[in-house]
């Protein structure tokens, strides 16, 4: 069945080199990056850390698309102001992240930035099904969050009847975790719009070498289009 929704690309700069990060996210936008995402990690929520609000915050200068904030970091509500005056466009929050995403989802929003609810891949599509009005994004996890170069969990039968759920709202599924130009195509089908891709778009290419991630974004754009 053919899809009628522009598809994103959103490389995750998870996989670009942590001591060059604007010049990274200027070649990947220069390579036809639709989104730049951003892991916020906080070794508790995950098994891993990254980086804060302040970092984010020099990102914002470098990032003329959308900066698309995934927070893997529990609470969340404590840091969504930093987060706004960071200035993501974007926030995400893990609906397993605390008791309260409602609210989460209310607060995001009331700072002035879309609101992302992600799902880990065990928690089922109807975790968010009194959250579709409050929210712009669902963010389906095709790998446990933590770590780039994870291998990808096949769930379209997720994304499909979350594309259902959400029905004609104007919501976005963004789908992340080892997305490559062979296990894009399922997701697109089951209904998904944004691509997250770390180690697929930056594997190969450099600062130097800028045109390997243009290559890379291509062939997974060629795969769905
Ligand atoms: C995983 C992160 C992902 C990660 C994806 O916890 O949320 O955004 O960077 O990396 P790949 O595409 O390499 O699986
Ligand atoms: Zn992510």
């Amino acid at each position: 069945m053919p899809h009628h929704r522009p598809i994103k690309i959103a490389p995750s700069i998870l996989s670009a080199d942590f001591a060059n990060f604007g010049a990274e996210i200027r070649a990947i936008e220069a390579q036809g990056a639709d989104w730049v995402h951003v892991d916020v990690m906080d070794g508790h929520f995950v098994p891993n850390l990254t980086f804060g609000p302040m970092a984010v915050k020099a990102f914002r200068p470098h990032v003329t698309t959308v900066m698309d904030v995934h927070l893997m970091i529990a609470p969340v509500d404590p840091y969504i102001e930093a987060y706004a005056e960071a200035g993501a466009d974007v926030l995400t929050a893990h609906v397993e992240a605390g008791p309260h995403i409602h609210r989460t989802l209310q607060a995001i929003r009331g700072a002035g930035m879309k609101a992302g609810v992600a799902l880990n891949p065990g928690t089922p599509a109807e975790a968010v099904a009194h959250l579709l009005d409050l929210t712009d994004l669902v963010c389906v996890m095709t790998v446990n969050p933590g770590f780039g170069g994870q291998k990808f969990i096949d769930l379209s039968g997720k994304v499909r009847a979350l594309r259902t759920m959400i029905g004609d709202r104007d919501v976005h599924i963004e789908i992340d975790g080892g997305v490559d130009s062979g296990t894009a195509p399922r997701v697109v089908e089951a209904g998904a719009d944004v691509l997250v891709a770390g180690s697929a778009v930056f594997r190969g290419g450099s600062v130097d070498a800028p045109e390997v991630y243009g290559e890379n974004i291509r062939a997974i754009r060629a795969a769905v289009g």
